[in-house]
């Protein structure tokens, strides 16, 4: 969506992966506090939001939207002022159904008014669901007409408050809506697939939706392959960092999902990686894509804003070596030599074309190359050098 936002993928927290409806004032204020001092918000993690579940159970008698008075008893405006004063912005969640999904109440009806009381209350982002719509109020037309008619209505109604506010349209977990067809000039961020777990598999299977859609990606509209699960619990380190390094490869969202109030230094480490987070935030906004895809081993570029190449090599089952070449991942093939920095061990080889790295089973090695010196190509370094061009 052309609204000026979002001209890099987003960058937040998100409350549902890590508390689903249990969280309050509390912890969003606490994980504002957290995420500030662990210096999450000069990294670009920017947007911060409570998902399903803010919500009290009806609307005021006039009604408008309330919060749920157990867990904001003093509202939601101290809340907003606090995380605006630490220098971060605040979203919201809300449904373009009748309710959410956890069943509190939704904008189905009220878009101006959802929209204008949003804008009031100072929020800058918004994730708008999709449940409890009414198709039989639309006969004849498939979900995906019906999600092109709701979600276009609420981009003009946030459009009408004259406040800058990120669209994140959370359709596409309803395989029928396919959004990445019709959504770039709706929202500035789309859903590409069905929720995200806390595991290995799913989590390796969102990336092998989202990757399809590259073409579709670009300042001001992102595929979204679900909220970050780093430091849940469900994964191995090795898993989470290439979890980590994969959305961050593809441009996508980096929406934190965990209790940053008590994470361990391990997941610190990973969110907190600036060079990973500098490639998925490069101006150009290219998503990653494949150039090479088998039952092991994937091969990922992305093309940098400075010329330089972001390379993502993926063992997705067992572990092996992956071989590629300075041509086959879109780097300039003039220069005499390339510089492959590690992004994870920021430790760097000199290569000449040929491009090799042993990968353990379900672990990424993630380069930044640059055009580097023939003298610098250490002879002695087997693994990442090669002497016949
Ligand atoms: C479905 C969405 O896909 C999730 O991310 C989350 O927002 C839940 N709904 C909340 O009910």
């Amino acid at each position: 969506l052309d609204n000026g936002l979002a001209r890099t993928p987003p960058m937040g927290y998100d409350t549902w992966n890590a508390y689903h409806c249990n969280y309050d004032a509390a912890t969003l204020m606490g994980t504002a506090k957290a995420m500030k001092e662990a210096g999450m918000l000069e990294l670009g993690y920017e947007y911060i939001y409570p998902d399903d579940c803010w919500l009290a159970p009806e609307r005021t008698a006039d009604g408008k939207l309330q919060p749920n008075p157990y867990k904001f008893p003093y509202g939601l405006k101290p809340v907003i002022d606090y995380i605006h004063s630490l220098g971060f912005k605040f979203g919201i969640y809300n449904c373009a159904g009748t309710r959410t999904c956890a069943g509190f109440p939704g904008c189905y009806g009220h878009y101006d008014e959802c929209a204008q009381q949003f804008a009031e209350w100072g929020v800058d982002y918004i994730k708008f669901d999709w449940c409890n719509v009414p198709f039989a109020d639309y006969p004849g037309l498939n979900h995906k007409e019906v999600a092109k008619i709701l979600y276009s209505e609420f981009r003009d109604a946030l459009n009408r408050t004259g406040r800058p506010i990120v669209f994140s349209m959370c359709n596409g977990w309803d395989p029928d809506v396919r959004p990445w067809e019709w959504a770039s000039d709706v929202s500035n961020l789309w859903r590409t697939t069905m929720d995200i777990a806390d595991n290995y598999d799913v989590m390796r299977d969102r990336y092998e939706q989202n990757i399809l859609h590259g073409d579709k990606a670009g300042p001001g509209h992102w595929n979204n392959p679900d909220m970050l699960e780093v430091g849940n619990g469900g994964m191995t380190t090795t898993e989470y960092i290439t979890h980590f390094s994969l959305w961050s490869i593809m441009a996508a969202p980096l929406v934190i999902g965990t209790n940053v109030i008590n994470m361990s230094e391990t997941t610190k480490y990973i969110l907190t990686n600036k060079e990973v987070i500098d490639v998925n935030q490069d101006s150009l906004g290219i998503q990653g894509f494949r150039v090479k895809h088998d039952i092991a081993q994937d091969i990922i570029t992305k093309p940098l804003s400075d010329g330089d190449v972001a390379v993502v090599l993926f063992s997705a089952n067992g572990g092996g070596v992956i071989n590629t070449t300075i041509d086959e991942v879109f780097m300039d093939p003039s220069y005499p030599a390339y510089v492959l920095r590690d992004l994870w061990s920021h430790n760097e080889t000199t290569v000449l074309k040929k491009i090799a790295a042993y990968v353990d089973a379900h672990a990424v090695a993630m380069y930044r190359i640059r055009p580097g010196k023939p003298s610098d190509a250490p002879p002695h370094h087997v693994i990442y050098w090669d002497s016949n061009p």
